[in-house]
């Protein structure tokens, strides 16, 4: 772990998507992808609206849509921006860096002594 909380998760070649890599961080499943623009994301890897799988959802600048119901999420605030009753459902996301050759995850709400796995 890095003095800033990051923790390394893959090789920045390994990150594209989708599909999404799949990594866990302290206990906390998190996907990792990368934008168009070659920025990388990190994000909860289940919907918020029915907890179905995100690894292969659909990515359009920053938003991704739930392939199941088409729910769709703001990859920077976690918003969901799908017009409907379910404004209040968000998705849990991350900070991530790009550096050193490798992607780097920070678990919102995380403090000292995180680990990585993949
Ligand atoms: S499970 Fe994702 S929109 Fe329903």
């Amino acid at each position: 772990m890095e003095d800033d909380g990051y923790v390394r998760v893959a090789a920045a070649d390994d990150v594209g998507g989708p599909p999404f890599v799949r990594v866990t961080v302290e206990g906390t499943e998190v996907l990792v992808g990368r934008l168009d623009d070659g920025s990388v994301r990190a994000f909860s890897p289940r919907c918020p609206h029915l907890q179905q799988p995100l690894t292969s959802a659909f990515l359009t600048g920053t938003t991704l849509e739930c392939p199941f119901h088409f729910y769709a999420y703001d990859l920077d605030s976690g918003a969901n921006t799908f017009p409907g009753d379910d404004d209040d459902l968000a998705l849990p996301v991350h900070d991530a860096v790009e550096r050193d050759g490798a992607v780097f995850v920070r678990v919102r709400g995380s403090g000292p002594g995180r680990s990585a796995t993949s």
